[in-house]
């Protein structure tokens, strides 16, 4: 192999200095390609900032004070009622322009490997709505066509992938011909990895020849943005205000006018959406002011004593719930992703189970964690703003998370708010939609996000709203089909 020595050389003594020489302990028995490919795995490694994170998060279990005050923060409302009504039509018009200008971009987070799914494969490419069985990542390609429709320019859209899954994402994608959108205006790049790492902070292998590393997660999309040349790329096309979601919501309103409208005129750098929470402890992150900075602390940051606590009218007083939908300004991107470790967030750490090689290379799953992981969190980057807002938004019309193959955020919950949803969209059209005893919807109803993005785009799309019959299965679409929406996929 070209190059193999030479690299090997100089990889070695890197890992040597940083005591990490056992990545090359079965070099011996290794043949050409698997040495390849040991030696493309530890050329990924920062062992620099690995070094520096061992003492603080791998030898012990890191202590984050939490901040001296955590206060509520202001959160704007989903509608702008009574003063504040001019102020959201100004706003939702300058969101319409920015798009129309070209100035907005859609950016999904797709590295995540679907572990808690239990799905082999992208989670993008999970066939998720209840009658075409149609993929996630179709849903916000439809959503994105919807944008074009309206508004005559149909935003670029960044997927960030990552190693495991970047081939196949970007297989199902050639796939299914896009979607129907331009291959120039989708673009993938990958997210950066960690190794994970034994208590004692030596790195573990996952076989003999491979290193076990893992996403840097979410938060490194921020550093990814700027080494894969995304952010030169939204430079080159004009693109100031980037619209960010996680690949896991089918509800996401992909580019929203009023959320761009009101980020850009209230001058945020990063804005976000909240929804107001289940429960005391929904597992969601919580909007907070952490010594008078916007944050956001993690479900299994905020002591229950504060997430339990109330208001003087007995309303919840941390009550604000992330679901990860941001706006980036381009600019604020740029900013903290300059210089050598420019993007590096906060480090979280997560003791998981890693399968890995004993001493004689044979495999071993292990029962209990071994291994630590180290992932950056986006919404750490909020109080790096100089100026960030954030509004609620109603959850039944914006968020349904698959993150489980059962009970709560799972599959069958995504599909059931997918059917509320059409139907509460429906009956703003004037159509009765026939219900069960329990009051859900007795029908199968999906409507396409090329067709409408909201109910008043669909009030304004369909002639007359339909007749649904009780058990009826009502495809609400362009009346196309793309390759993957197999009209027998009725779910
Ligand atoms: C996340 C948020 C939580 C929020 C919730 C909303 C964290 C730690 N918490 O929870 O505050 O309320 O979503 O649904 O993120 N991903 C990558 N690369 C990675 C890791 C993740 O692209 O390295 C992507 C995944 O593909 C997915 C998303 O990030 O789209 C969420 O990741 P996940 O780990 O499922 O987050 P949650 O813990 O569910």
């Amino acid at each position: 192999m070209v190059g193999t020595t030479h690299n090997y050389e100089g990889l070695r003594a890197i890992a040597e200095r940083h005591g990490q020489g056992h990545l090359f302990q079965f070099w011996p028995q290794l043949d050409e390609v698997q040495r390849a490919e040991l030696l493309a795995d530890v050329a990924e490694i920062d062992f620099e900032l690995c070094a520096s994170l061992l003492d603080e998060f791998v030898r012990r279990k890191p202590v984050i004070p939490l901040p001296e005050r955590i206060e509520a923060a202001a959160i704007l409302p989903r509608r702008g009622e009574g003063p504040r009504d001019g102020e959201y039509d100004a706003a939702r018009r300058v969101g319409e322009e920015a798009i129309r200008g070209g100035r907005v971009a859609a950016f999904t987070v797709a590295g995540g490997q679907g572990t808690r799914l239990g799905f082999e494969g992208p989670k993008g490419a999970f066939r998720i709505s209840p009658i075409r069985g149609a993929p996630l990542f179709q849903l916000f390609a439809e959503g994105l066509r919807r944008v074009g429709l309206r508004w005559g320019v149909t935003p670029a859209w960044y997927i960030m992938t990552s190693p495991q899954n970047h081939a196949e994402t970007r297989a199902f994608f050639d796939a299914h011909a896009f979607f129907g959108l331009r291959p120039a205006d989708v673009i993938f790049f990958q997210q950066g990895q960690m190794p994970a790492f034994r208590p004692d902070g030596r790195m573990l292998l996952s076989e003999r020849h491979r290193v076990a590393l893992s996403p840097n997660g979410h938060g490194g999309s921020l550093r990814a943005l700027a080494t894969s040349g995304a952010l030169a790329d939204m430079r080159r096309r004009g693109v100031e205000q980037i619209s960010y979601f996680q690949v896991d919501n089918p509800l996401v309103a992909v580019i929203d006018p009023l959320f761009i409208g009101l980020h850009v005129r209230r001058g945020s750098e990063m804005s976000s959406k909240a929804v107001r929470k289940a429960d005391d402890l929904e597992r969601v992150g919580n909007f907070c002011l952490a010594d008078g900075k916007l944050s956001v602390i993690e479900y299994s940051d905020l002591p229950d004593e504060l997430a339990r606590q109330r208001n003087a009218d007995g309303t919840r007083r941390f009550d604000a719930g992330s679901i990860a939908i941001h706006i980036l300004e381009r600019g604020f991107a740029e900013r903290v992703t300059e210089g050598r470790l420019g993007g590096q967030l906060p480090w979280h750490r997560a003791d998981k189970k890693v399968s890995t090689v004993d001493e004689h290379g044979r495999p071993v799953q292990p029962a209990a964690p071994n291994g630590v992981k180290l992932e950056m969190f986006v919404f750490d980057a909020i109080p790096l703003a100089r100026s960030a807002m954030v509004m609620y938004t109603d959850r039944g019309e914006e968020f349904s998370p698959v993150k489980n193959a059962e009970g709560v955020d799972s599959v069958h919950t995504a599909r059931r708010d997918m059917i509320r949803r059409a139907a509460a969209w429906l009956e703003r059209c004037g159509a009765r939609i026939p219900r069960a005893a329990d009051g859900e919807p007795a029908a199968v109803l999906e409507i396409s996000p090329t067709f409408a993005m909201d109910a008043d785009d669909l009030a304004r799309q369909l002639p007359e709203p339909p007749t649904i019959a009780t058990g009826a299965h009502v495809l609400i679409d362009e009346g196309r089909e793309w390759p993957c929406a197999d009209p027998a996929a009725s779910i």
